[in-house]
């Protein structure tokens, strides 16, 4: 195949095709449709303004989804939803082509928006951000790899180590394995994703803060005043009304629910309706709180800062004007006006400086910065820790301090209970008081039974991993483990060599990578549950250059020398697309002269698989915007026990086993019956109406306020417009996407009347949450996107100047990206909340070298690399296909929780995917029905009401 690597969408096709190759029937290439002869390839935008937005002509569309896709092109979202095979069986065309094209179309479209979102959305708080814009030396900013704001600074212990104020490398055991706080993950750039560094942003400064308007360049300012005219501030709209009118899950039987503690006595009377997702299982929900805990916090130690505020429930939108809550207005919507919570640490409240570039005036950061007190690297730090208190907690067995530390719980006497429990915090351990008799683990906060059994689980593998590392020293002791010390990198070390400590921190690399591995090719698959995602994901873990292509080698040169090219943009967007992940290392191992001995082999190999595209890596705020799931939780646990798994014996109120109160939950129930349990239930799914009940009544005893209780769901939109996160409308066209117009653009044409009608109820009350005005066509509002003529977007968002329009502009970005009712097939998630994690997924394996150039035996072993390749010691397969696709191999968290709770193996033999409800019947193409599989009918779950 003779290609034009000039042409980025050359490149794009080939990698689509090296990524699709495993299957014979996409050989073609995805763009042989008319719409290559009649639009040429899309090249990627130059500018902000004239981004793809996910839309294609009219042609494009036809020929990838007919003419049901050309005809919702005029909705706001995405095309390629529509687009053949993007659903379920239904929506496959009979012409195989045509499925291909449509599949094909879809993974072109999302490698546009992500190569466009690396180019347009990165935008670091450290200060490197002027020379990110600028050319500095000849070089372009993007084009940056090493910055020297990431250098270590002074006070740290490790300063001397890594070259003090000369040049930074870092070596020796600081390279060896994951740092406690995250240092040296990068040799060159020490401090990045570190303990403590800045959260970062995905947004232009100056749309930050859009109730401040503080000191931003001229021309932005007008923009944001314009926008929301003074409408907005941290406590306007109320947070604690959206929450009551828009979060509550409505009650057919209030007293059966009382407000998620259900009925006295766990009864199975109990019941809180909640909407279910029918394609997505509890454990899935838990899943994404244990996966938060690695990647961030605001918090330390579960508190922000002493002072104060008010949380709302204060005023309300009466025809328009907000009017003060009456006692009646409080008493009606259940809200407390007493309610109190901490205030956000600050990092930096000191307004940015700014700097000019091309004639523009920029911020060199946002007008205020927060700390990630958590590494940011996906570590496995929730489990492992990422600083002196919690690594305190993180308890090692004195018989083989390789091992985690489980204890044996009285009266548990399952098959897997010889594996033992987490110990408890002891008195002697670093603790927020309001963690007293939880089990011990790095990271303690908000802990309830879902995130004891995630915990217990892989505290379990940890110590598997590390059984099976010792039968291969047991069984070969002389042979090579594949480790190396970088300090004396030429010496073998042989199984018996290895210290515990070596052991651990090797176990550690093993876990972490296993979870990174689950979530991306199995929890991500699920959550996105189509065939477009399912390929992208596999591609993003595996790379899209399979070893066994016969494109690799050449493809890998390309990548190689587009890395290295000058022409930084370009090359970012070229790297974006061809490479991920462990696919990098696919291309390191293969490399002639791989050695970690010498500073340049180690910045060439050790550090070279990383890509950082130019902006330091660290999660930005609005990733944690999006991450803010609580409607997933269910109120309460529909408990089952092994040996009748088709009835529900109780009803569990997730509060009840809040904080230390999970212990007895789980160690007289055990880690089988609770997996059994949150494994077949359906979580809630992310929508209007849906939050916990027992989550916007939370009592927390350390708040010093009369009612010690909290509104999380409130707080979740006040902690965002604390960290000027824009508003919805903002928010999408800043990512690129297309903005709405007014709060019935929510309203999906394509649903069933039922569903409409409730769509149209949830506009409703959106409108009378944020009210309305009068628009004024001569207020300019937006700089990051055109109206499709051309013009600037002005305050009537393209209605009659004058006429009475929604402020949706003003609308919170939780409540906007809840409200989406149309998704791609089966999306748990909204395309507003998928965006961000098109970026930011990719971007936390590139960035990451123990995902890349360092995931290899020199810092594994054979046995670790092994194990994650093979989802454990040896490899495993499905026999029955799964979506069309033969011979997968068993996902990786059934094999782990084969392995750790091996009296669920009955249970979990007809589960392909450990996240969709295991009694579920997955039916042939991405069906989402809620369908019993052979022997679960009698299961209640199915019965209808
Ligand atoms: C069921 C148990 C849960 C409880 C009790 C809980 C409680 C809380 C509380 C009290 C906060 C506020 C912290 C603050 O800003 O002061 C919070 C924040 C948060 N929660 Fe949850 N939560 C739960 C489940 C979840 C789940 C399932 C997710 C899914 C991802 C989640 C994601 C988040 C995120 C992203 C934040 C913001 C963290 C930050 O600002 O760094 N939570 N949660």
């Amino acid at each position: 195949m003779k290609i034009a690597w000039h042409q980025p969408a050359a490149l794009l096709a080939v990698a689509l095709v090296s990524s699709c190759n495993r299957d014979s029937d996409l050989v073609l290439s995805p763009l042989s449709c008319a719409e290559k002869a009649a639009d040429g390839l899309r090249q990627i935008a130059s500018t902000r303004d004239a981004r793809f937005q996910g839309k294609v002509t009219e042609q494009t569309a036809l020929c990838r989804g007919g003419e049901p896709a050309a005809a919702r092109r005029s909705l706001p979202w995405v095309d390629w939803a529509n687009y053949f095979a993007t659903g379920d069986e239904t929506s496959k065309s009979w012409l195989p082509t045509q499925n291909f094209r449509g599949v094909g179309g879809a993974l072109v479209d999302l490698e546009y928006q992500r190569a466009e979102l690396i180019k347009f959305n990165l935008f670091d708080n450290s200060g490197t951000f002027e020379q990110y814009r600028r050319d500095t030396g000849g070089k372009e900013g993007a084009a940056q790899k090493t910055w020297p704001q990431m250098r270590l600074p002074e006070s740290d212990p490790h300063f001397t180590a890594v070259g003090g104020d000369g040049e930074q490398l870092c070596k020796g055991a600081l390279i060896r394995s994951r740092t406690l706080n995250g240092i040296c993950n990068d040799l060159t750039n020490p401090l990045m994703g570190s303990t403590g560094t800045l959260f970062a942003r995905n947004v232009q400064f100056e749309s930050t803060f859009p109730d401040l308007q503080v000191d931003a360049p001229a021309d932005e300012r007008d923009r944001t005043t314009n926008r929301h005219a003074g409408r907005i501030s941290l406590l306007i709209p109320d947070p604690q009304v959206i929450s009551r009118k828009l979060f509550t899950r409505e009650q057919s039987d209030p007293a059966a629910c009382n407000d998620g503690y259900g009925r006295p006595g766990l009864s199975k009377d109990s019941h809180c309706d909640y909407k279910q997702a029918p394609f997505f299982n509890v454990l899935a929900a838990f899943w994404i709180q244990f996966m938060t805990h690695d990647w961030f916090s605001h918090l330390e130690e579960g508190h922000n800062r002493g002072d104060y505020m008010s949380v709302g429930c204060a005023s309300q939108k009466v025809n328009g004007i907000e009017t003060p809550l009456t006692p009646a207005d409080i008493t009606r919507l259940g809200c407390r006006p007493s309610d109190a919570m901490e205030r956000s640490y600050v990092a930096d409240a000191d307004g940015p400086a700014t700097f000019m570039s091309g004639n523009k005036s920029y911020y060199a950061r946002a007008p205020k910065t927060f700390r990630n007190t958590n590494t940011a690297w996906w570590d496995g730090s929730q489990i492992y820790g990422f600083d002196a208190l919690s690594r305190a907690r993180v308890k090692r067995d004195p018989h083989d301090p390789a091992r985690l530390l489980m204890v044996q719980v009285p009266g548990a006497n399952k098959q897997g209970d010889s594996q033992g429990y987490l110990p408890l915090l002891q008195d002697a351990d670093p603790k927020n008081p309001d963690w007293t008799g939880q089990e011990s683990v790095a990271f303690a906060d908000n802990w309830t039974i879902g995130l004891s059994f995630l915990h217990n689980v892989f505290a379990r593998e940890h110590n598997q991993f590390v059984d099976e590392f010792r039968r291969r020293t047991n069984k070969t002791p002389d042979a090579d483990s594949g480790l190396r010390d970088p300090d004396a990198p030429d010496r073998v070390i042989r199984y018996r060599d290895l210290t515990p400590d070596e052991l651990f921190e090797v176990a550690r690399l093993v876990i972490a990578a296993e979870i990174a591995k689950i979530h991306t090719i199995e929890w991500t698959t699920q959550l996105l549950y189509n065939e477009p995602l399912y390929r992208g994901m596999n591609g993003n873990w595996n790379g899209l250059l399979e070893k066994t292509s016969s494109l690799s080698r050449e493809l890998a040169d390309v990548v190689s020398r587009l890395k290295a090219s000058n022409r930084s943009l370009e090359a970012n967007q070229y790297y974006s697309i061809l490479a991920a992940g462990p696919g990098i290392f696919g291309l390191k191992s293969a490399a002639p002269g791989w050695s970690m001995a010498g500073d340049d082999n180690r910045r060439k190999f050790v550090n070279g698989g990383t890509n950082h595209f130019g902006s330091p890596f660290n999660f930005p705020e609005e990733f944690v915007t999006v991450y803010r799931l609580h409607a997933l939780v269910p109120d309460l646990i529909d408990y089952r026990v092994l040996d009748a798994a088709n009835q529900i014996t109780s009803e569990i109120p997730v509060v009840e086993t809040f904080r230390g109160r999970a212990t007895p939950f789980m160690h007289e129930r055990g880690l089988a019956n609770w997996g059994l349990s949150m494994g077949r239930q359906r979580l809630g799914a992310l929508a209007l109406q849906n939050h916990p009940r027992f989550l916007q009544n939370l009592k927390m005893d350390r708040l010093h306020s009369p009612t010690q209780t909290i509104d999380v769901a409130a707080l979740d939109i006040l902690r965002d417009r604390e960290r000027g996160v824009p508003r919805f409308n903002e928010f999408r066209r800043q990512y690129g996407l297309h903005q709405l117009t007014s709060f019935d653009d929510f309203i999906n044409p394509n649903d069933t009347p039922l569903a409409q009608a409730e769509q149209t109820k949830l506009a409703k009350v959106m409108r009378e949450v944020y009210g309305q005005h009068r628009c004024d066509r001569t207020k300019k509002i937006a700089y990051a996107q055109r109206n499709n003529d051309g013009t600037e977007i002005d305050d009537c968002l393209g209605k009659p100047d004058g006429s009475m329009v929604d402020n949706i502009e003003d609308l919170d970005t939780v409540v906007g990206w809840l409200a989406e009712s149309t998704r791609p097939h089966g999306f748990a998630i909204s395309e507003t909340q998928f965006v961000v994690f098109i970026l930011n997924a990719s971007r936390r394996l590139y960035s990451d070298r123990f995902f890349t150039s360092s995931f290899r035996p020199e810092f594994y072993t054979e046995p670790g690399v092994d194990w994650v390749n093979n989802n454990g010691p040896a490899p495993m397969h499905e026999t029955t296909p799964i979506n069309g696709h033969r011979n997968e191999p068993v996902s990786p968290f059934k094999r782990v929780l084969l392995r750790t709770v091996p009296e669920l193996k009955s249970e979990l033999a007809p589960v392909a995917n450990a996240f969709d409800p295991w009694s579920r019947d997955r039916g042939k193409y991405y069906s989402l029905d809620w369908k019993p599989r052979p022997g679960a009918e009698s299961d209640p779950a199915f019965a209808v009401k």
